[in-house]
């Protein structure tokens, strides 16, 4: 029999606050340092076998080794997903309500949603006109914020975008925070889970009608496998586990700016409309800027892989960030180049900033279509449709913060809307 190989240990009393120091490189380091795809430590109080790459991917998500069940630290459903949502489920839980997901996103409520945010950019960029300066990050969350609710079907005043967006953000930011940013997260969560609970009650008494298809109707009337209606808590959960992400796809759509912003030869290419460019310069902001930086899964049984032993509950992290900066992956992982997406035949291990494997029988985010079709109409109105200045200001980002962005969220100036046929 072949001896069994010993994880590498990166020994250390607990590494959750290098965690928190080193942020998106923190697994890449530790891979490197040890040469393996594969380390263990300790986090968050327990031991943790952490993974990187191609080959790490595809045995992250065997649906028959791994489990999702308790992976997700409290401080996280708190803040970023909710409890009880989508995320925290297994097995056939799970694929019913996955399936759930996968419905109210179809192409054709796709299509809608695009229609929808295009609607928002032209309405906005009116009034920025009439604004020395924006930024960037905070009009684009307000207006992927009212885009969404109506998306949804979820009433929503245009005085109440603002600080409703505002609370989307801040659940977001939270997910690798502690301290005061942890705190208003849960705050704001708490809010808006209050808010899409009053609407689901409504909707259930016949107070509101939510449009068949949407996704106030389609949660709000979906049943569980035993026929149960989802509890209203859960209900507002998944809710919010379809608006949130489509707020956050601001932080993309900012590190799209920056990039138009640092490689003027993109808007060049951008304008010409070659049809292929809008996706490939897509799919680099995905890959090249950081956004997730891992997922996490607990062993389902006792396994061998490569001939390290896996010990069922053991926490896994698969690392998102560095698979999408792997060496043996991606040719110049550091630099900016979309034109690496030209005739490139992407596995679903290998670029996955949204997970990997397969969106309807996995945990593979079921918002990959939305967000990229999503980001493509906004690059495509930032440089076909609009002029503006960008003023002297702090565009550089953290690796660190997690979520990070350009620490001034992408200021712009003297915005001018410009017909498409003049460019
Ligand atoms: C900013 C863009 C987005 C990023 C970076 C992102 C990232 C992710 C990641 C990393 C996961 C976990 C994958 C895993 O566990 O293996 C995930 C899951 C999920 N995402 Fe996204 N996502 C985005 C946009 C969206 C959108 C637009 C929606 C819906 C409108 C969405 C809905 C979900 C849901 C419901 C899950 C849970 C899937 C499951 O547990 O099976 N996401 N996303």
């Amino acid at each position: 029999m072949i001896p069994r190989k010993k994880i590498p240990r990166d020994l250390c009393l607990d590494n959750t606050l290098k965690l928190l120091s080193e942020g998106y490189f923190f697994i890449t380091r530790r891979c490197k340092k040890y040469h393996s795809d594969i380390f263990q430590t300790r986090l968050f109080g327990q031991k943790v076998v952490c993974l990187s790459g191609v080959e790490a991917a595809k045995l992250f998500y065997d649906n028959n080794r791994f489990s999702r069940k308790g992976a997700a630290p409290k401080r996280v459903q708190k803040t970023l997903f909710g409890e009880k949502g989508v995320q925290t489920l297994d097995g056939a839980e799970h694929q019913h309500r996955k399936m759930l997901f996968i419905t109210v996103m179809s192409p054709d409520r796709t299509d809608q949603l695009i229609k929808l945010v295009k609607k928002q950019w032209q309405l906005k960029s009116k009034c920025w006109e009439k604004k020395e300066q924006i930024v960037l990050f905070d009009e684009v969350q307000i207006l992927l914020c009212e885009a969404a609710c109506r998306w949804t079907g979820i009433p929503i005043r245009p005085c109440e975008a603002k600080y409703r967006a505002q609370d989307f953000g801040k659940m977001i930011d939270a997910f690798g925070a502690a301290g005061p940013r942890y705190w208003q997260g849960k705050c704001a969560r708490k809010r808006t889970e209050k808010w899409m609970e009053a609407i689901v009650d409504k909707v259930r008494c016949n107070q509101l009608a939510a449009p068949v298809g949407s996704a106030l109707y389609e949660i709000t009337w979906h049943r569980d496998l035993n026929g149960c209606l989802l509890p209203t808590e859960v209900a507002a959960v998944e809710i919010i586990n379809v608006i949130r992400p489509i707020v956050a796809i601001a932080t993309y759509i900012t590190f799209g700016a920056l990039a138009l912003i640092e490689y003027p030869e993109c808007v060049k290419k951008l304008r010409k409309k070659v049809p292929s460019y809008p996706l490939m310069f897509v799919q680099e902001v995905r890959r090249f800027y950081p956004f997730g930086p891992f997922v996490g899964a607990r062993v389902r049984k006792d396994f061998i892989w490569k001939n390290y032993s896996f010990q069922k509950g053991t926490l896994v992290l698969l690392d998102l960030f560095g698979t999408n900066h792997d060496r043996r992956l991606w040719f110049l992982p550091n630099r900016f180049i979309p034109e690496r997406f030209q005739n490139r035949k992407d596995t679903p291990f290998d670029l996955i900033p949204q997970g990997g494997g397969d969106a309807k029988e996995g945990n593979r985010c079921p918002g990959e279509a939305i967000t990229i079709e999503l980001m493509k109409a906004s690059i495509k109105f930032l440089a076909n449709h609009l002029d503006y200045d960008v003023p002297c200001q702090d565009l550089r980002y953290s690796y660190v913060r997690m979520p990070t962005l350009p620490k001034s969220r992408v200021i712009l100036k003297n915005i001018r809307r410009i017909a498409a046929t003049n460019k």
